[in-house]
């Protein structure tokens, strides 16, 4: 496989805002007359929204930690088998809401499942590797507050959601160059020109 693509992902906590910074990305990227396309994890494929559904309907809640591990990395499997492989050979900029750093901390870091989540996930991203992850960093209880009608996983008790910053704050220290934090704190035209300030400083 011949990468072109720039391969950008999002990661944070629920309620982030990881959706606006998104579009955000798309009317960036295409105004400089770059192709763009956006996936979301799990998700994005047939198989993947199916196994979506299972993982975030509250009916399920007893789903244990190592099904819900493997449904994770089964999702994301099929969208790089499916889709991504491709698009990276075809497309200027590749966008994936959520990928294997969010497999580390959510079922590795704060589910407690340790080395064998950091295993399966080198085994199963099949050496794709985002070369950018923007992690929107804010406090937990300010991201739940935004949500409405919560999913089995955003229903957790708040130590969790705690647990997932420290676990991305640590995550991005061990890979300084590829994760980047930004304050999700604020103003969105705020957040826009810290994301902005990152992408220039990587490569535009
Ligand atoms: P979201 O993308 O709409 O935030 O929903 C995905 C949910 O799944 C979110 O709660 C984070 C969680 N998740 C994991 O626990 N592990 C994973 O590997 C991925 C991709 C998501």
């Amino acid at each position: 496989m011949k990468k072109k693509a720039f391969f950008i992902t999002l990661e944070g906590l629920e309620g982030s805002g990881k959706s606006s910074v998104i579009r955000y990305l798309e009317s960036y990227f295409k105004a400089k007359g770059l192709s763009v396309i956006i996936f979301r994890e799990p998700g994005s494929t047939k198989v993947g929204e199916k196994i979506r559904q299972i993982l975030l309907d509250k009916a399920n809640m007893e789903l244990s930690k190592h099904t819900e591990l493997l449904l994770y990395l089964a999702a994301r499997t099929q969208l790089i088998e499916e889709q991504l492989k491709n698009t990276l050979v075809r497309y200027d900029v590749v966008i994936c809401d959520r990928f294997f750093d969010s497999t580390l901390v959510y079922q590795g870091y704060a589910l407690g499942l340790g080395a064998i989540v950091e295993k399966a996930v080198t085994m199963f991203s099949l050496k794709v590797i985002p070369d950018l992850t923007l992690l929107l960093d804010m406090p937990a209880k300010d991201g739940l507050r935004r949500i409405k009608n919560k999913d089995r996983i955003e229903s957790r008790p708040l130590v969790f959601h705690n647990k997932l910053r420290k676990g991305y704050l640590l995550l991005a220290k061990k890979y300084p160059h590829r994760i980047k934090v930004i304050d999700a704190d604020g103003r969105l035209s705020d957040i826009y020109k810290r994301v902005e300030k990152v992408l220039k400083n990587k490569f535009l």
